[in-house]
């Protein structure tokens, strides 16, 4: 039993990246432009209302805080891990180097429900947004090939096909190289930050402040669904954190392409802290401008805009005569969720290539095209699973999910560097958490706090998921791992030394 602990040695890692053939082609403000890529979806334009008339009122603004504070202190844990173990595995690997190889498995899991299953509620978000766009401009696809069976309400045959179709779109970019999709995703962001940053400016011209006072309401009972819960005041703001807290998951995506960053020791902790905040001021100022120009009490389902939850951010504008911004909205967030699909299917191969080259999922997945140098294999069978489950399945009803598995991953990095730190301290750190103690310790708290507030029904199945992680690691993996096939089985201290600069092949961004 002892050998689940064993951990890997630095010394294994640094082969790993003087052996790795990925190209490393990511500058640091592509590497930041993957950061917002994945951060910057339809959460904002979407969880606002609910945010804002089932928990905080208009100190909505403040659950925004919260959640982005939450996200610094694990970036944070992050950019010392990213700073120390560039390779591709992310918080997979940080814990294989510290904590041993049962939890890193059970992380390398969870963070599937961050990446696989985000993208695939992304998908069939995409869809949604696609479809409306099109409504705008007068086309109409049928609702049998716009909606899954469990969802349909007419009979024979159905399926999400926009959904599909996007999750093969984008596995044809990734394919070609992590050059080529790096500057579609530029480009993408590009447009999405403009379009954020235009809906912050023209709102702010239909603030009315009264809307604002009481800036937090008092606490009160507000039914939601069948149920009455308890909204506003302190806790409220809070709870809201969590509810929103979809709107900030992504930017670790930044630390599984650690492996084909230029400088990854630098530019990937810089890139994961500007990418937070540059998007955790937009998310402010988002959510400070919608709670100003419509009351929050107005986002009632039962009220007189029934449908302003749904889409707050487009009825708001359309409440204040401003109907093109829907479609500037529309545009934004239907381009903008492209990038988010990239980024988070480009995440979830670059685990997978971690895990596998360690022996704990099959080889295929780290088999790397001979041309392209992308896990090519990989990429093709998420794309066909991740396509078919966001087709036929009602999957979006599970979105909690992603934020569970998220948040896990936080959890585990806290506790991983923190762990790092004291048994390892003479490492070489390019960048250092400060008050490790109390960073990490807060981290740790607010993280748990946030996953206990999320969901039930996502909570026992995110718990199910594990537990059938737990299953495979026994039967599989743990008889695959490529550190007891090398011997290594018992716990193995990590070498004092610090990790060499690794001599690779630069093939420098234009
Ligand atoms: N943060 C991403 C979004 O809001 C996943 O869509």
């Amino acid at each position: 039993m002892s050998k689940i602990w064993t951990k890997k040695p630095m010394s294994a890692f640094e082969d790993d990246m003087k052996s790795s053939q990925l190209k490393r082609v990511l500058g640091k403000w592509s590497l930041t432009a993957i950061g917002i890529g994945a951060i910057i979806g339809g959460g904002i334009f979407v969880l606002t209302g609910t945010g804002a008339y089932y928990h905080a009122g208009p100190a909505l603004a403040l659950s925004f805080v919260i959640a982005g504070i939450a996200c610094v202190f694990a970036a944070l844990c992050y950019s010392e891990f990213a700073s120390i173990l560039p390779v591709e595995g992310s918080a997979y690997a940080y814990a294989y180097g510290t904590v041993g190889e049962i939890f890193a498995w059970i992380i390398g899991w969870g963070l599937i429900l961050e990446y696989a299953m985000g993208s695939m509620t992304v998908a069939v978000s995409w869809s949604g947004y696609f479809n409306k766009l099109l409504k705008m401009f007068g086309i109409h696809l049928p609702d049998y090939l716009t909606s899954d069976p469990a969802s349909y309400t007419g009979d024979g045959f159905s399926m999400n096909l926009p959904a599909f179709l996007i999750v093969l779109f984008v596995i044809s970019i990734l394919i070609k190289g992590t050059k080529e999709a790096a500057k579609a995703n530029n480009l993408i962001v590009i447009m999405k930050v403009s379009a954020v940053l235009f809906v912050i400016i023209a709102g702010a011209f239909f603030i009315n402040v009264e809307n604002w006072n009481p800036f937090i309401p008092a606490a009160r009972m507000v039914q939601e669904g069948e149920n009455m819960k308890e909204a506003y005041g302190i806790q409220g703001i809070v709870s809201g954190a969590a509810a929103i807290f979809f709107a900030y998951v992504g930017f670790d995506a930044v630390s599984t392409q650690a492996g084909e960053a230029i400088n990854p020791k630098k530019d990937v902790p810089f890139a994961i802290i500007v990418s937070l905040l540059v998007c955790t001021a937009l998310y402010i100022l988002v959510s400070l401008v919608l709670t100003g120009m419509m009351h929050y009490s107005d986002f009632d389902p039962q009220g007189k805009y029934p449908d302003a939850i749904k889409a707050p951010v487009a009825y708001a504008f359309e409440i204040a005569e401003q109907g093109w911004a829907g479609y500037i909205i529309t545009i934004a967030a239907t381009v903008g969720l492209v990038s988010v699909l990239m980024v988070m299917i480009m995440g979830q191969s670059r685990i997978f290539l971690g895990m596998s080259k360690d022996g704990l999922i099959p080889k295929m997945f780290s088999d790397l095209h001979p041309v392209k140098k992308t896990p090519a294999k990989s990429l093709m069978l998420l794309g066909v699973l991740i396509a078919t489950v966001a087709a036929f399945t009602p999957i979006s009803k599970l979105a909690d999910m992603t934020s569970f598995g998220t948040l896990f991953a936080f959890t585990m990095v806290c506790i991983a560097v923190w762990i790092l730190r004291k048994k390892e301290p003479n490492l070489q750190r390019n960048f250092k958490v400060p008050a490790l103690p109390v960073i990490a310790t807060l981290g740790i708290c607010i993280n748990l706090y946030l996953i206990w507030n999320l969901s039930h029904e996502a909570k026992y199945l995110s718990i199910g998921w594990l537990v059938l992680g737990v299953l495979i690691y026994f039967t599989y993996s743990l008889r695959n791992s490529k550190l007891h096939k090398a011997g290594y089985g018992e716990t193995f201290k990590a070498e004092q030394k610090p990790l060499q600069d690794v001599d690779v092949d630069i093939d420098n961004e234009k």
